[in-house]
Order: C-alpha cells, then sequence, then structure tokens
C-alpha cells in the first residue's frame, strides 16, 4: 500500500488512475483546481476512500504545504488544460497550467524528497506521422498551442533527472476515450449530438488518423509506470488501433442507432495534424503491458454508459458551450 498524491484527479484519465488505486487500497491524495473540466463526480465511486483538495497546481505556496503534509510516495501529475481548440484559441492558461504548473509540481518533488514523480504527457508531442510510429527517443515535432506546452513539460521533467537526479518518468498516451470524458473531445460529442438528433461537426473529410486506447488500459499503463518504471525513462501507451475519425463518428452513429446523414462536414482545424502513432515496445517489453480493450467492445460500452448517464452529460455539454 502505498501514499500516492494525483493533480488533475478531478479529470478524465486521472479520476479513472484514482478510481483502480483507491479501489487496490493505496492512501490518495487528490489535488485539483476544479476547472470547467474537472468534476468530483467523477470519484464519486471512491467517496470516503480518497482524500481531494481544490487547488491550483500554480499556487506554489500550496501545493508545497499539501506535499509536505502528505508525504507522498509518488507524485502522479495530471493536471493540465487538455483541449486542442481552446489552446488554438487562446494559448495563455495553457502555458501557465502545462509548463509552470508542471514546474511547481517538480520543484515540491525535488525539494521535498519525493521518490518518483510520473508526469503524464501525450503523443502529440511527436506531431504528425506520415508513415511508421514514433517511439520515445523520436524528435518532437509539436504544432498546437496544447501540444507545444506539452512537450516543453517534458523537457522539464527529463531535465529534472539529468540535472538534480529527481526520479521521473514521462508518460506518453495515444487519444484515450471511456466514461467521464467532457463532451469537447471528439467521441462523447459525437453521443451528444447523436442523442439529441443534431448534425455531427466533423473537420475536412474525416480522414486524420488516431490511436484509440480504453481509459482503463491508460491507467493501468500507469499504474505499471509507477510501480517498476526505469528512473528517467519515458514510455509510450498506445493500443494500436488506428482509426480515421470518420470511422469513429461512423461507429458511434451505428451505434447510437442514427443515419450517417446527420454528418456535416466543417472547416479543418488550424494545423491540424493528419495521423499520430506511437510504438509501444517498451512498456510491453520491460513492463509487461498489454492493452486489454478492443474498439468494438470499448466503443459500445462508452456508448452505454453515456446513454445512461445522460443527465451528466447534457449538463456538461451545457458548460462547454
Ligand atoms: N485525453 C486524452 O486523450 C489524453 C491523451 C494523452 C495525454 N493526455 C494527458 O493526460 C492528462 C489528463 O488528461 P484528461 O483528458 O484527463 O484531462 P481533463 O481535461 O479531463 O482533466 C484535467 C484535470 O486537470 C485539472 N486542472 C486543470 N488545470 C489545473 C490547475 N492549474 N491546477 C490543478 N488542476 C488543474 C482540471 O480541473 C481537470 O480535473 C493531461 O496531462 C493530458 O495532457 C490526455
Amino acid at each position: 500500500m502505498k501514499k500516492i498524491l494525483v493533480t488533475g484527479g478531478a479529470g478524465f484519465i486521472g479520476s479513472e488512475f484514482v478510481r483502480q488505486i483507491a479501489r487496490r487500497g493505496d492512501t490518495v491524495m487528490v489535488l485539483d483546481a476544479l476547472t470547467y473540466a474537472g468534476d468530483k463526480a467523477r470519484l464519486s465511486a471512491v467517496k470516503g476512500q480518497v482524500s481531494f483538495k481544490k487547488v491550483d497546481i500554480c499556487n506554489a505556496s500550496m501545493v508545497f504545504k499539501m506535499v509536505k503534509n502528505f508525504r507522498p510516495d509518488s507524485i502522479v501529475h495530471f493536471a493540465a488544460e487538455t483541449h486542442v481548440d481552446r489552446s488554438i484559441k487562446d494559448g495563455q492558461v495553457f502555458l501557465q497550467t502545462n509548463i509552470m504548473g508542471t514546474q511547481t509540481m517538480l520543484e515540491a518533488a525535488r525539494l521535498l524528497g519525493v521518490a518518483r514523480l510520473v508526469h503524464i504527457s501525450t503523443d502529440e508531442v511527436y506531431g504528425d506521422v506520415a508513415r511508421g510510429s514514433s517511439a520515445e527517443d523520436a524528435p518532437f515535432r509539436p504544432n498546437s498551442p496544447y501540444s507545444v506546452s506539452k512537450a516543453a513539460a517534458d523537457l522539464l521533467v527529463s531535465s529534472y533527472f539529468r540535472t538534480y537526479g529527481l526520479p521521473v518518468n514521462i508518460v506518453r498516451a495515444s487519444n484515450n476515450y471511456g466514461p467521464w470524458q467532457f463532451p469537447e473531445k471528439l467521441i462523447p460529442v459525437v453521443i451528444y449530438k447523436a442523442l439529441h438528433n443534431l448534425k455531427v461537426p466533423v473537420y475536412a473529410r474525416g480522414l486524420n488518423v488516431r490511436e484509440w486506447l480504453h481509459v482503463a488500459d491508460c491507467a493501468r499503463g500507469i499504474i505499471a509506470v509507477m510501480e517498476k518504471g526505469a528512473f528517467g525513462a519515458a514510455y509510450n501507451i498506445g493500443s494500436g488501433i488506428h482509426r480515421r475519425n470518420i470511422e469513429v463518428v461512423k461507429a458511434v452513429l451505428q451505434l447510437t442507432g442514427r443515419p450517417g446523414s446527420l454528418i456535416e462536414y466543417v472547416a479543418d482545424r488550424p494545423g491540424h495534424d493528419f495521423r499520430y502513432s506511437i510504438n509501444c515496445a517498451r512498456i510491453q517489453k520491460e513492463l509487461g503491458w498489454r492493452p486489454q480493450v478492443d474498439l468494438d467492445t470499448g466503443l459500445a460500452e462508452t456508448v452505454a454508459w453515456y446513454k445512461a448517464n445522460q443527465g451528466w452529460l447534457d449538463r456538461k455539454t451545457g458548460q462547454a458551450r
């Protein structure tokens, strides 16, 4: 049993990670600013097993106080601004939270002697990959303010390993999907529109390719890195399941019993990366992690979850506007 401090634990992936570690008996403290994207309801299944503090990770004195009092064995750092479209409209808060907030967490871990910090990052730092897959040592070619802020944070984390010997890991995950995702991301947006018989906007011709990873698999991979990752190492976590956006949209429409005529092609996102793909040989060989959820099953379960929780989906969509 470990003491684990989780930033961004009221978010989509962070909360799945918290549910998994709390259920197995770890002592968990969540630090989360509860931005528009955060919601404590995601932690209702483990209420009473997890302590929660509303804290902005850019607030160094609060972060230091929390880390000092809790004395975690590990910090797992999810907190971030995460939506590419929002970063295109206004990048300021992305640089603030994703870079300066990460710096605060690194300093707290360094000065208070935390035994491991796991930083959660994204396949988007590698940018467009026309062919093949990016391994962990592939060059960074981020193309949106969001992915630039994440790449900068990754470099900072690596610099703390090299400069101070801080025991760190970096996780670069591919596109996650599953229950509780905020309806600004593709899959829950499509589910919402479909359930309300609204037009479903699809960028350009919907040909962009993403690697779809179920959030439960992602959280299991992060646990493996937290437990056994080699200090200083980055680990890609992907599913190997690549789909064009239009294929995902059509699958969701089919699962909700709605016609393809709801699809409406709209102007492309500026600077839109065409394809992401990561090579996950390292985590598979070194840590024995494998994805367990295939996309057909995961999507069907996800659609079923949103149907059963349509009140939450509708409320959050209202807040996203
Ligand atoms: N969703 C994906 O597909 C995906 C893929 C790869 C990597 N990631 C990374 O995984 C992490 C989690 O992503 P997610 O999809 O769960 O994000 P999310 O947007 O659902 O949740 C982010 C959480 O961070 C909190 N937060 C934001 N700013 C904060 C601040 N200044 N201080 C404290 N808390 C703050 C929010 O309140 C929210 O609870 C992020 O670092 C993201 O870059 C996400």
